[in-house]
C-alpha cells in the first residue's frame, strides 16, 4: 500500500505530500503522517522550508466525516498548532479544494500559494457543525471577522482568485505546475524572519472593535434562512469569541461549540442527508463499472417552461444543445426567456454578464428532427399528453442516431408506453427536471421496464454532470417524488375544507422550515393550471378525478395567484407578501356549506401530521413496490425537488426520528378509520412496526 503521507527532498526543501485518495481527507493515519514528515524536515539542517500538498487531485479536501467526533489521536490534535509555531516555514500548495479541515490546515502554514481552478472555503455549517480545527479563530484573523463571518456562515466554496483578493491566498501559480512553483516559492521567503503566522496577527480584529453591532447584526441578517437551526448562530458566536479572547481561549471557545453541535440533533441529519444524496444516484442492480456514455451534445424538444430551463442546464456546464420547437416564432420567444433569465441571473450579480453570450452561443435553434438527430441525448420536454410525446418519440425514434439516449421530462405519464413506439426501448428513460429546471437541484431518472442499465449508467453521469442531485426510481404515475407529494397537496386542501385556512397551513409549515408554505407557492405557480388540469382530467377519467372546489371557486372568482394580485391569499401592488384574505375565508366557508362539511379547530399538530404522514405512507407503498430502492431516496428528492428542509433530514428520516414507526402506523390506523381513502396503511408500515424497524432500514 503507498504511504498516507509522504516525505520527498527538492534540494532544500521538504515536501510533504498527502496521498489519501479520493480527496485526501484527514483520515487517522493523516495527520500522523503529515507531523512525523514535519520532524524530519525540521530536525534536518539542509531543509530551509516546507511544502504542504496533495496528491492526485486536490489539497486535503476536509475531515473524514466518517470519522467526525471520534477521539482523534494526540497528534490530530496538536499538530496545526505545532506546525503554526514552527521555526521553518511551511507553505500549503492548494490544487481542486482545501476545505474545513484541509483550509484550517493551509492557515496553520506561513503561506499558502494556489492554482487558479483551487477552491477554498470552510463548509461545516452544511453538516451542522463548525470549524472545529482553529478555523473560526484564525480566517477573521486573516480576512476580518465580518469577511469571515460571511464564508463561515454560508460555507461557500471561494474561487483561487478571489482567495487571494481576500487575502487567504499568497500567490496564484501556474495550473500545471503547483509542486515546482511552491517549491520555488517556499525558496523565495525560506529567510524571511520573524514567520507570518496566522494565529499572531490582529490588525484585521480592530475592525470588530470598531463596529461591536457586527454580529448581532449578522444574527438578524439569516434569522430567517437560519430559523430552527442552531449551527449557523454558533459559527457567528465562535468568531465573535475571536475578537474577544486571546487565541488560545478562542481555540478553547471553539472547541466547547463544536462538541456541542457534533452531538446535536441538527448534525445527526444533516450527516444523513449528505449520504442520502450520494446514495440516491445508485442503484442496486446497475455496478459501478457499468459503461456510461459520456455526453457531449444534446437537444431538447420543445422551448416552453421546463424546455427552455432544461437547455440552460446544458449550456451552463458548457454542453451544446440544440432546441427544437413546432414553429420559429414559439422557438424565438422560448429563446429570448432563456437570453432574459441570463440577464436577470447577471443583475442580481449570480453570474459574470460575460458569460451570457457565450452560454446562448451553445443554444442552437432548431426547427426539423434532421437537425438534432447527430446529438448524444434528447429530452422530450413538450406538452404533458401521451398522444403528442409518442407522435414525437416516433420521430426521434427514426431522426436519432443510433445510440443516442431519448429521455422524456414527463412528470406522470408511463415511459414504458413511449419506448414502445421506438425500436430502441432499452434507451429510453425519464429525466424529471423540476421547475425551474435550471435552478431546482432534483433530477429524477426514471427506469422503464426494458431501460438498459448502461443508458441509466449514462444518465446518472449527465445529471453529475450537470450538477443535479441525482435520484433514480422506477416507472409508476408520478414517479416517486410527485407520486409521494400528491397525497400531501390532497390533504391541504381537505385541512381546509374541514375548518383550517390557507393561513394557519401556511405558518404550520414555514415554521416547520419549508421556504415557503405550500398555498403560497399554488399562488407563485399559478391556480389556472390545474384547473385547466382538473377540467380535463373530470371529462377525461372521471373514476379516477379527485374535485377541489375550493380551489375551482377561486379561479372562477378570478383568483389566479400572484399573477392576478390574488389567489389563495391577497397580494398588493409590487409585494410578493401573502396577505390573508377575509374573502377567502367565506368562499372556503361556502364551500364547506356545500358540502355538509361541519367545520372545526384544527390543530397545528394535526396540520403537520395530516400533510406529512400521507406522503409518508405513500411513500411506503412505492418502497414496498420496489420503484423506489431506499427510504433515504424519498428523502433526497423531498429536499432537493420540494424544499423540504435539510436540516430535519427529509420526510421519511423526520418520521423515523419524531414519532417512530410505531407511532406512524398508529396514526395512519385511526385516520384511516376515520377517512379511508389514501390513509390505508402500507403493508410496509405494519411489518416495520412489527419487527421493531425503522424507515432507514429499507
Ligand atoms: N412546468 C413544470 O413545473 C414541470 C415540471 C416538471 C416536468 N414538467 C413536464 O415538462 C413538460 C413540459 O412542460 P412545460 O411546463 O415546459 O410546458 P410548456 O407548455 O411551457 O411548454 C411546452 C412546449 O412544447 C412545445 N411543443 C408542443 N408540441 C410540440 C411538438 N410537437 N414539437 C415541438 N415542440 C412542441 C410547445 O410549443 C411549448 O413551447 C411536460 O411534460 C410537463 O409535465 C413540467
Amino acid at each position: 500500500m503507498p504511504e498516507l503521507v509522504s516525505y520527498k527532498k527538492h534540494g532544500a526543501i521538504g515536501v510533504i505530500t498527502v496521498n489519501n485518495p479520493p480527496v485526501n481527507a484527514l483520515s487517522p493515519g493523516v495527520p500522523e503522517g503529515i507531523y512525523e514528515s514535519l520532524l524530519k524536515g525540521l530536525s534536518d539542517p539542509a531543509v530551509k522550508a516546507m511544502v504542504l500538498t496533495g496528491g492526485g487531485r486536490s489539497f486535503i479536501a476536509g475531515a473524514d466525516i466518517k470519522h467526525l467526533g471520534q477521539q482523534k489521536s494526540p497528534v490530530a490534535m496538536k499538530w496545526r498548532d505545532e506546525m503554526e509555531r514552527m521555526e521553518k516555514p511551511v507553505v500549503a500548495a492548494i490544487h481542486g479544494f482545501a476545505l474545513g479541515g484541509g483550509l484550517e490546515s493551509a492557515l496553520c502554514c506561513h503561506y499558502r500559494v494556489a492554482v487558479p481552478s483551487a477552491k477554498v472555503g470552510l463548509p461545516e455549517v452544511l453538516i451542522g457543525i463548525l470549524p472545529g480545527g482553529g478555523g473560526t479563530q484564525r480566517l477573521p484573523r486573516l480576512v476580518g471577522p465580518k469577511t469571515a463571518m460571511e464564508l463561515i456562515v454560508s460555507g461557500r466554496h471561494v474561487p483561487a482568485p478571489e482567495a487571494k483578493a481576500l487575502g487567504i491566498v499568497d500567490e496564484i501559480v501556474p495550473e500545471n505546475d503547483l509542486v515546482g512553483a511552491a517549491v520555488a516559492f517556499a525558496e523565495k521567503i525560506s529567510g524571511v524572519r520573524p514567520l507570518p503566522r496566522v494565529g499572531d496577527k490582529s490588525d484585521k480584529l480592530a475592525e470588530a472593535k470598531a463596529d461591536p453591532g457586527m454580529f448581532d447584526a449578522m444574527r438578524k441578517k439569516i434569522e430567517r434562512r437560519a430559523r430552527n437551526q442552531v449551527a449557523p448562530y454558533r459559527c457567528i458566536d465562535a468568531v465573535e469569541a475571536a475578537v474577544s479572547l486571546p487565541l488560545e481561549k478562542g481555540l478553547a471557545h471553539e472547541r466547547a461549540l463544536f462538541d456541542e453541535l457534533r452531538q446535536g440533533e441538527e448534525t445527526g441529519a444533516l450527516k444523513y442527508v449528505f449520504y442520502a444524496e450520494r446514495e440516491a444516484a445508485k442503484v442496486p442492480d446497475v455496478p459501478r463499472e457499468t459503461k456510461a456514455q459520456d455526453i457531449r451534445s444534446a437537444a431538447v424538444i420543445g422551448a416552453g417552461t421546463m424546455g427552455g430551463g432544461i437547455a440552460m442546464c446544458f449550456a451552463n456546464v458548457g454542453i451544446p444543445v440544440k432546441v427544437l420547437e413546432r414553429d420559429k416564432e414559439t422557438l424565438d420567444k422560448g429563446l429570448a426567456k432563456v437570453k432574459r433569465n441570463y440577464e436577470i441571473s447577471a443583475k442580481r450579480g449570480s453570474m459574470d454578464p460575460a458569460d451570457i453570450s457565450k452560454r446562448m452561443a451553445l443554444i442552437t435553434p432548431a426547427l426539423s428532427y434532421e437537425e438534432v438527430g447527430d446529438t448524444d441525448i434528447v429530452i422530450e420536454a413538450v406538452f404533458e399528453n401521451l398522444d403528442v410525446k409518442k407522435e414525437i418519440f416516433k420521430k426521434l425514434d427514426k431522426a436519432m442516431k443510433a445510440d443516442a439516449v431519448l429521455a422524456s421530462n414527463t412528470s406522470t405519464l408511463d415511459i414504458d408506453a413511449m419506448a414502445a413506439v421506438t425500436s430502441r426501448p432499452a434507451q429510453v428513460l425519464g429525466t424529471h427536471f423540476f421547475s425551474p429546471a435550471n435552478v431546482m437541484k432534483l433530477l429524477e431518472i426514471v427506469r422503464g421496464e426494458k431501460t438498459g442499465k448502461e443508458t441509466i449508467a449514462t444518465a446518472v453521469k449527465l445529471g453529475k454532470r450537470l450538477e443535479k442531485v441525482v435520484g433514480v426510481c422506477g416507472n409508476c404515475d408520478g414517479f416517486l417524488a410527485n407520486r409521494t407529494r400528491i397525497p400531501f397537496k390532497i390533504e391541504m386542501m381537505a385541512l381546509v375544507e374541514e375548518g383550517s385556512l390557507p393561513e394557519q397551513v401556511d405558518k404550520v409549515m414555514y415554521d416547520f422550515g419549508y421556504p415557503m408554505g405550500p398555498f403560497a407557492v399554488g399562488d407563485l405557480a399559478g391556480l389556472d393550471i390545474s384547473y385547466a388540469t382538473r377540467q380535463r382530467r373530470a371529462k377525461e377519467d372521471p373514476a379516477n378525478f379527485r374535485a377541489d372546489p375550493i380551489s375551482d371557486a377561486l379561479v372562477e372568482a378570478g383568483r389566479l395567484g400572484q399573477k392576478s394580485g390574488a389567489g389563495y391569499f391577497l397580494y398588493k401592488e409590487g409585494d410578493r407578501t401573502p396577505y390573508p384574505d377575509p374573502e377567502v375565508a367565506e368562499i372556503i366557508q361556502s364551500v364547506s356549506r356545500q358540502m355538509g362539511v361541519k367545520r372545526r379547530a384544527i390543530g397545528d399538530e394535526e396540520v403537520l401530521h395530516r400533510l406529512l404522514l400521507s406522503s409518508v405512507n405513500e411513500a411506503a407503498k412505492i418502497l414496498e413496490e420496489g420503484i423506489a430502492y431506499r427510504s433515504s431516496d424519498v428523502d433526497a428528492m423531498w429536499i432537493n425537488g420540494f424544499g423540504f428542509p435539510r436540516y430535519r433530514g427529509g420526510l421519511m428520516y423526520w418520521a423515523d426520528h419524531t414519532l417512530g414507526v410505531p407511532k406512524v402506523r398508529d396514526t395512519l390506523h385511526e385516520w384511516y378509520g376515520k377517512y379511508g381513502g389514501h390513509w390505508k396503511p402500507a403493508k410496509l408500515i405494519d411489518d416495520l412496526a412489527n419487527a421493531g424497524k425503522a424507515f432507514s432500514d429499507v
